[in-house]
Order: C-alpha cells, then sequence, then structure tokens
C-alpha cells in the first residue's frame, strides 16, 4: 500500500500564524503537524509515502522529513499549486500510486484512540473498495457526511449537506483498492470548484463497496482549523503524554516498533534531536526496546 499525505492549502482561518508557516508544519503537542497524520500511516505498514504540498512549502517539509530513510521509510514530494481538491492529490500522485492500493489522509487530522494502530493494521489489509472512518460530531454539516447499514456498508454520502441524515462526519483517511486514480480522473468540479474526495467515495457507495468503520466515543479526531482548536490540540496531547510519559506520533518510535529502524538507529535520532526532551524521549525508548 502507497502513502499520500496532502498538505496543501492556505490555513487562512489561521492566519496571520499561516502567512510565512505552513499550517501543517505548525507545532501540535511539541511536534510538527504532520507527524501526526505521518505516524497513522506509519502504523497502517505504510513505508512509501507522497507529501503533497504547496511549491511555496515544499522545501521546508523536504528539510523536516528528508528523503525518509532515516525513518526506514521513502518520502517523496509532489507540488499542488492551488487548493483544487482533496481529489486531486489522487491525480497528482498518480504516479507513485501506480497500481497499488492507497491510503490518503490529510495533513492536518489528528487521530488518536485506544488500539487505533490494530484498526490501522487490520483495514489496510487486503482493502476492496474503499474504508472510510467515521466519527461522530455535533456538526455534521461542516462535514462529509456518511450513512451506514447494519453491516457497516456506507448506503450514502453527501458533503457538507444542509440536512444531514447522520451524525457521523467522513474523516480525512481514505483507504482505497487500485481504481481510486481512475476514479478521480472521472470527477468533475463541484460548485465551489473543487475535485471533491466525497465524488469518488461516491462512486464506491454507488458500488456497494464502500465500508464505514466507525471510531465511536471515546476516540478523538481532533480539528486544527482554527488558533482556539489547535490550542486545544496542543492541550490534549500535552495533558496524555504528560500523565503518561509516552508520546503521541513520536514518529522515531514509531519507526522502531513497526521494525522500519533498529534500536541503534533509532537512538542515533534521538541523540541527533539534542537536548530536546524529544530527544531525550527517543532515546529511551531505544534503550528500552534494545534489552
Ligand atoms: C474535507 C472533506 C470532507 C471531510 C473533511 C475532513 O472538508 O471535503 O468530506 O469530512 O475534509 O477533515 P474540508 O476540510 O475541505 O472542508
Amino acid at each position: 500500500m502507497k502513502g499520500i499525505v496532502l498538505a496543501g492549502g492556505a490555513g487562512a482561518r489561521l492566519y496571520p500564524i499561516t502567512h510565512a508557516v505552513s499550517k501543517q508544519l505548525l507545532p501540535v503537542g511539541g511536534k510538527p503537524m504532520i507527524y501526526y497524520p505521518l505516524s497513522i500511516l506509519m502504523l497502517a505498514d505504510v513505508r512509501d509515502v507522497l507529501v503533497i504540498t504547496t511549491p511555496h512549502d515544499l522545501p521546508r517539509f523536504r528539510t523536516l522529513l528528508g528523503d525518509g530513510s532515516r525513518l526506514g521509510m521513502n518520502i517523496s514530494y509532489a507540488e499542488q499549486p492551488r487548493p483544487a481538491g482533496i481529489a486531486e492529490a489522487l491525480l497528482i500522485g498518480a504516479g507513485h500510486v501506480g497500481t497499488d492500493t492507497v491510503a490518503l489522509i490529510l495533513g492536518d487530522n489528528i487521530f488518536h484512540g485506544p488500539r487505533f494502530s490494530d484498526v490501522l493494521a487490520r483495514e489496510s489489509q487486503d482493502v476492496k473498495g474503499c474504508v472510510l472512518f467515521g466519527y461522530p460530531v455535533h456538526d455534521p454539516q461542516r462535514y462529509g457526511v456518511g450513512e451506514a447499514d447494519g453491516d457497516g456498508r456506507l448506503v450514502s454520502i453527501e458533503e457538507k449537506p444542509a440536512r444531514p441524515r447522520s451524525n457521523r462526519a467522513i474523516t480525512g483517511l481514505y483507504f482505497y483498492d487500485d481504481r481510486a486514480v481512475d476514479i478521480a480522473k472521472d470527477i468533475t468540479p463541484s460548485a465551489r470548484g473543487e475535485l471533491e474526495i466525497t465524488d469518488v467515495n461516491r462512486f464506491y457507495v454507488e458500488q456497494g463497496e464502500a465500508r464505514l468503520v466507525d471510531l465511536g466515543r471515546g476516540f478523538a479526531w481532533l480539528d486544527t482549523g482554527t488558533p482556539e482548536s489547535l490550542l486545544q490540540a496542543s492541550q490534549y496531547v500535552g495533558t496524555l503524554e504528560e500523565r503518561q510519559g509516552c508520546r503521541i506520533a513520536c514518529i522515531e518510535e514509531i519507526a522502531l516498533r513497526m521494525g522500519f529502524i533498529d534500536a541503534e538507529a533509532c537512538h542515533r535520532l534521538g541523540e541527533e534531536a539534542g537536548g530536546s526532551s524529544y530527544g531525550q524521549y527517543v532515546m529511551s525508548i531505544a534503550k528500552e526496546m534494545k534489552v
């Protein structure tokens, strides 16, 4: 399975923070926002990742993540000059995906919950059709909204409906079989001039091949679109990390636990992080895993 992180857009609601810095590079809980979606792909055992961002921001993402080899991964980059819709990521990433299955994730979506790594490992195996992740929200009209039958099969999907048929928001994590790129090529731009991912998803829904995994209560799918929600996301992560002494979305730790790198390599990454508490944590995990 190939991975795509879509980290484009102007981050207009976060202005002026995003005037000079990409939204997906802003700090959340002591690390750049993109670490969170990247972690999700890694936990789904995806090692080949394309980061799509604006021409202006691309060099900074490359500075941060490089070619991925330090994490035992392969990370490449592509430009999305204008925010022309999430489905455009499948067109930009067509060569990267090839004939493989693909996991697409939005660079500002933060997921955290008990045993989510098990869910990701299970759902990313042999994807047939598409797998979407639903989350109950109080304001579904702001999102893609799905309606599923008792077996978790989606029976309808709508983008930002005025009268939502359910309270299940479709989150920004999408697993597709090898047809997604061709389906994206056939859709037409919406009224807001964008290639909507919901139109790709609707194709699968109409074939009866779209599954909804319900993230349910007790799970955190956090918003980072406004200064207030960005602060809340940081506070959420900080509270858990402080209480438990673990780190959420520590990509070096995940690379080690997933077997992408060994404990020595992980320790070196911790050393390189200088005297930061993040670096100390990475080194402590590497030591723990060595014995
Ligand atoms: C996009 C999608 C929407 C999805 C949401 C998740 O909305 O179009 O279906 O629910 O991401 O973050 P946007 O953020 O472009 O308004």
